[in-house]
């Protein structure tokens, strides 16, 4: 489906931000792990996080809707179903690479993950790299693509240093960790997205950061309490993001996680010249059960160029298309490196951004792990396509609203993946 979005009115007035994907994912996760009932409110309703709620029902646990969210019955630790047919993990890669935390431990049971033609074309040598280290036996497409086989196993703990940061895969391991026989540790490059381990110590495990390693010791089952999904601040970033590119603009971003390592895309926005106030947590606050709720407003003010090191990446990873976008917006030179991971996301993200961007008129060069923004205070418009990526069609959205002349975009159905109501919440705050 095409859509078309034009420059016109500011972006006014207050959002609140569809629940948090990846915090969704985990709840589901681990209320399927417990062996209760647990309240999930506010789960996110999207295609992402549905293929996570057929998968665990795949596997035993129980659904119930609820007026404002769900009833999940979980299995147990242990308790895993076999099921009769592949779980098809859709498009989530975060699901493609979580669950295999899981039933890698599944003793005397098989599992098959596969999933969407994206999803084919997504790694998971990295999850079952540390996995195999545990003791558990799988089998991909190519030795490195879904479909995943995994036949369950007796675990054992290990250390792993991560060779790139990835929270999918220091959840994985951590995951497979509460199975395990003895201790499991995760050694991170850089700090990447804590959620699965502030749910686990809400849910009574024993974790804990210590630098830049998180430890985990086996708990006998999983106590995980009601819980309340934040706002997603990935999301929220793109109603953000036009704000800063449309002057006389001004967004209050309300009930978002400020957890530290998902606000980057706020820091960097801030130092590019962005007007930014709220109550976000500050970088490197330690490990505490939970998310923290924050209201955050952003206003428009001249950008200017700035450069991303690879230590911040993953506290962006999923903003940086919008941190190219601002590029253009600004004046001089704006650069971000370490982030080759967005090779393998929904898209390969350098390629789509750098040639999406440049077919709307941006100055912006690709490079082996980010690229190059020569700002130039704004951008033409054209036709950008979504590669079927949901943050490739809400960023050419949010581009033709900065736009002189406007953005189709192809493939603008792809936002349903995180953001169902994108374009009516982004047309609420232009009046
Ligand atoms: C996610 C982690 C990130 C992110 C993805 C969601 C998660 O991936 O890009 O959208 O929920 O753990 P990596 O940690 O693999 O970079």
């Amino acid at each position: 489906m095409n859509r078309t979005f034009r420059p016109g009115a500011p972006v006014r007035g207050t959002l609140v931000p569809p629940p948090d994907k990846s915090l969704s994912h985990r709840a589901a996760l681990l209320a399927a792990m417990g062996e209760g009932t647990v309240r999930v409110t506010g789960y996110l309703d999207a295609a992402d996080t549905r293929s996570t709620l057929a998968a665990v029902q795949a596997l035993g646990a129980r659904v119930e809707a609820e007026r404002d969210g769900l009833r999940i019955t979980g299995v147990g630790l242990r308790g895993a179903r076999e099921p009769g047919a592949p779980l098809d993990v859709g498009n989530a890669g975060t699901l493609l690479r979580l669950l295999p935390g899981w039933l890698a431990g599944q003793e005397g049971r098989a599992f098959t993950l596969d999933g969407d033609a994206s999803i084919r074309r997504r790694p998971v040598d990295r999850v079952a790299a540390p996995l195999r280290l545990m003791g558990a036996r799988l089998r991909a497409r190519e030795g490195r693509l879904p479909p995943l086989e995994i036949e369950g196993a007796p675990l054992r703990g290990t250390e792993y240093v991560l060779p790139v940061a990835s929270a999918q895969v220091k959840s994985c391991v951590l995951l497979a960790g509460l199975l395990a026989a003895g201790e499991t540790m995760v050694v991170e490059p850089a700090p990447s997205r804590d959620h699965t381990e502030r749910m686990l110590l809400a849910a009574g495990a024993d974790v804990r950061r210590d630098g830049d390693r998180v430890r985990l010791r086996p708990p006998d089952g999983l106590a995980t309490g009601d819980l309340r999904v934040a706002g997603d601040p990935s999301s929220a970033a793109f109603p953000m993001a036009a704000a800063l590119v449309v002057p006389g603009s001004r967004v209050t971003v309300t009930g978002m996680t400020g957890n530290w390592t998902r606000t980057g895309f706020v820091r960097i926005a801030e130092r590019m010249g962005a007007r930014v106030r709220g109550d976000l947590e500050l970088r490197g606050a330690p490990l505490t059960p939970g998310e923290p709720i924050c209201d955050v407003e952003v206003a428009h003010a001249p950008l200017h160029g700035t450069e991303v090191t690879p230590d911040e990446v993953p506290l962006a990873i999923d903003e940086l298309p919008l941190v190219a976008l601002l590029g253009c917006f600004a004046e001089g030179e704006t650069v971000v490196r370490g982030a080759q991971e967005l090779r393998v996301k929904e898209s390969d993200r350098i390629a789509t951004v750098v040639d999406g961007l440049r077919g709307l008129g941006a100055v912006i060069e690709a490079t082996a792990d980010g690229f190059v923004v020569q700002g130039t205070g704004g951008l033409r418009g054209g036709t950008l396509r979504a590669h079927g990526d949901h943050r490739l069609a809400m960023l050419g959205a949010v581009a033709g609203l900065g736009s002189r002349a406007g953005v189709e975009v192809d493939g603008v159905e792809a936002a349903e993946v995180s953001y169902p109501r994108f374009a009516d919440d982004l047309a609420a705050l232009r009046g």
